[in-house]
């Protein structure tokens, strides 16, 4: 039993293998939280809240009770207004204009197994046993009000995951200003905030601040979690580190506007809220509606934050994507966007496709500019139609003739977009976002396709579905590339105006959920300009993400490291392109940027007929190497070694599940004249293994002294230069 409430004291255990959260229901009805951390067998007697008089600037609910004030007190879900002056969980403003609500408890269930999120993407158990459930009803009475707060533990996993629900059960209208998945009360502040930040093409870099008195917040209001912020923050102790001590995760899985935030009070307590963004947003929830906020997951390690990300990685492969690729492994392709951007024709396919199958590759995706009359990015979004000029004999044709090649065919799309020269924009101009008589910004010359919008939504799913029915497409690259302006919705009341970007998001899930589930043979990746929406909320429709449109070797050791401090490697995107790089124009050896681009989802983005016949080689080489070690890639235990944040050197690796195999990445970005000897310690093995060093053939080597010792660099000359390892166990 991992969720476990004592009716004497009033409070609920939620257990997992290593860790303990604790709640209890006060005299006065409030929900506060007593601890969460490092798992505590009994809470029985002992006297985990401490109430106390403060000064007369925090206000009593309770006139007779000079002790209890809101405003110090750790709760759940915290209310607006009524003694609480820190941040809110949620806001509602009733018809007479007032935002002053006041929650108190009213019953409890603990369910087996999880239910699903109305609406939105989530975690998920496969059968019930994985997982226990808490619900706990609150209610405003007053109002009639009441907030369900949900907690399903996932006991083997040690995580835990939260969010609210909203019913309107009284008699009037409530607006919703605010509506956060959760707000956590720490009873300490020495924490620090980890993020990850970034931009288009250097997504995800790790950024670590340290928090003082007030406020420290990340979001997004861009209509889409967006390359600028992810949605995830972790708080450190001051002790942690990779491999040691406290930190707490928090994930939200939403693909839109959120906010995260830590706020460090008067009494040096912390509060961290995550959801749904309030800037720019309310609900309308009308008598008998109910309003679900998205889900939180939060880790809690007190083994470093390599241990939380290894198990955020395991559970977002296993229990959040789902389909039929989450456990298959995933195929070796090119993409000719970069070989060819808009300039093709079937035949250049063809001819890629041909020297493709001479090196290997399992799967060829057909990028940007095969439809309408999309020979820049000027038009045509909307338009799902074949262009003949540069496809004479249709995508069926050459999907086929990819296929007799030995390749599967995939297929580039950006079907939440719509180009106002575009026959779609002719024929319903009132179809994107907008808002009447404002100018419409555009971005890469396009809008962006209402849809909160039923009609619009089924729009994508027909003409999406129709072309994935016309030819054997085995993939999709599903990309999306603007951020949200002038939001507003054609079909939306004033009151209801700025329900417009989660309208939208909902609208997304609802058609991506319908396309994938209609095609569960083909193989989903999302993309935004890279990862302008690398999150959970995506990944449970679609297994993986282009990571970043920076394919740079050494600018890809900062994102991939930084995306793997959530994300599993098996949703990550990584490929081998030109040099000079499009993005940096920086020159890396064939090698380092297949070592960099294998830790992840493999390909090749460049035009292959241009390889001379010594890079064909290498490449095929490269390309059944990671056949032979995609597996253990793709769903093996990430370590991380060396930051490229903090010095000249990376190094990350994997280890099977058993621990019998494993394979080292290690990149040195520029040369050092006379260097030092270094040993990298590696991770995560079997102490007690003998482990044989594949490279250097009958070096054996035992685990505790890869680990204690190290492994031997040798010296690397020259910049942007590369090793991989690799170890099976003895006896194998
Ligand atoms: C942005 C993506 O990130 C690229 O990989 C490519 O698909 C282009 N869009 C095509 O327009």
């Amino acid at each position: 039993m991992s969720i476990l409430y004592n009716d004497h004291n009033r409070r609920f255990h939620l257990s997992t293998k290593k860790t303990s959260y604790i709640i209890e229901i006060s005299e006065d009805g409030y929900l506060t939280h007593l601890h969460w951390g490092r798992k505590i067998r009994n809470f029985g007697s002992s006297q985990l809240l401490e109430l106390r008089e403060r000064c007369s600037f925090s206000a009593n609910p309770d006139a007779s009770k000079p002790i209890l004030s809101l405003d110090t007190l750790p709760q759940e879900y915290p209310s607006y207004g009524n003694t609480d002056l820190r941040n809110p969980a949620f806001i509602v403003q009733l018809e007479n204009g007032s935002t002053i609500t006041d929650l108190k408890y009213v019953s409890h269930e603990i369910l087996k197994g999880k239910p699903t999120l109305a609406g939105l993407p989530s975690t998920y158990v496969e059968c019930v046993d994985e997982a226990e459930t808490l619900e706990i009803t609150m209610e405003d009475s007053l109002i009639g009000l009441k907030v369900i707060l949900t907690y399903t533990v996932f006991e083997d996993h040690n995580v835990i995951t939260r969010s609210a629900r909203f019913a309107n059960e009284g008699n009037e209208k409530l607006k919703i200003l605010r509506a956060l998945s959760i707000s956590v009360d720490f009873n300490r502040n020495d924490y620090k905030f980890l993020h990850l930040a970034g931009s288009w093409a250097r997504e995800r870099h790790v950024e670590i601040d340290s928090l003082s008195t007030g406020r420290k917040s990340i979001d997004s209001r861009r209509g889409a979690s967006s390359h600028q912020h992810n949605p995830f923050i972790a708080l450190l102790s001051s002790e942690a580190n990779e491999d040691n001590g406290e930190v707490y995760g928090f994930s939200l899985i939403y693909s839109g506007n959120f906010l995260a935030e830590a706020e460090i009070d008067q009494y040096q307590t912390t509060r961290v809220s995550m959801g749904i963004n309030p800037f720019d947003f309310t609900w309308l929830l009308e008598k008998g509606e109910v309003f679900q906020t998205p889900e939180v997951v939060m880790v809690y390690s007190n083994e470093g934050i390599g241990d939380m990300s290894r198990t955020y990685h395991k559970l977002y492969r296993t229990r959040l994507c789902r389909g039929e690729y989450r456990d298959k492994t995933r195929p070796v392709l090119v993409n000719n966007w970069e070989a060819t951007y808009f300039n093709f024709n079937a035949e250049k396919i063809e001819d890629i496709a041909k020297v493709g199958r001479e090196l290997g590759i399992e799967l060829f995706v057909l990028d940007d500019g095969w439809f309408g009359k999309r020979d820049s990015d000027n038009c045509s979004l909307g338009d799902w139609v074949v262009d003949k000029n540069k496809l004479p004999a249709g995508l069926d044709d050459l999907a086929k003739r990819v296929n007799n090649l030995g390749l599967k065919f995939g297929l580039w799309f950006e079907p939440e977009m719509i180009s106002p020269n575009s026959d779609l924009y002719r024929k319903h101009p009132d179809w994107c976002i907008h808002v009447p008589n404002r100018n419409r910004s555009q971005a890469r010359k396009q809008l962006i396709l209402d849809l909160s919008r039923e009609d619009v939504c089924q729009y994508i799913i027909k003409a999406i579905s129709d072309v994935l029915k016309s030819a054997p497409i085995a993939y999709v690259k599903w990309d999306m590339n603007r951020n949200m302006t002038e939001v507003g919705s054609a079909l939306l009341n004033a009151e209801r105006q700025r329900e417009t970007a989660h309208r939208y998001m909902l609208g997304l899930y609802r058609v991506l959920e319908a396309i994938t589930s209609a095609f569960p043979h083909v193989l989903f990746e999302s993309c935004s300009g890279g990862g302008g929406r690398f999150d959970p909320g995506m990944l449970y429709y679609m297994p993986q993400t282009w990571t970043s449109d920076d394919s740079d070797a050494i600018e890809r050791l900062k994102i991939q490291y930084g995306t793997s401090i959530v994300y599993p490697t098996s949703t990550m995107g990584a490929h081998v392109s030109a040099v000079p790089n499009h993005q940096v124009e920086r020159v890396t050896s064939l090698k380092t940027r297949a070592d960099v681009a294998m830790s992840g989802n493999f390909g090749y983005e460049l035009d292959l007929t241009k390889f001379t016949e010594e890079e064909k080689k290498e490449v095929a080489k490269q390309i059944e190497q990671y056949k032979s070690i995609r597996e253990l890639i793709q769903f093996g235990d990430m370590y991380r070694i060396l930051s490229p944040f903090e010095g000249n050197d990376t190094a990350w690796m994997y280890v099977s599940e058993d621990k019998n195999e494993a394979f080292i990445v290690y990149v040195q970005t520029l040369a050092i004249p006379n260097p030092p000897m270094k040993r990298l310690r590696l991770k995560g093995l079997d102490p007690n293994k003998e482990y044989l060093l594949e490279e250097q053939l009958n070096t054996i080597i035992g685990g505790d002294e890869l680990m204690y010792l190290g492994l031997n660099i040798p010296e690397i000359r020259g910049d942007f230069k590369s090793i991989t390892w690799k170890l099976k166990s003895v006896g194998l």
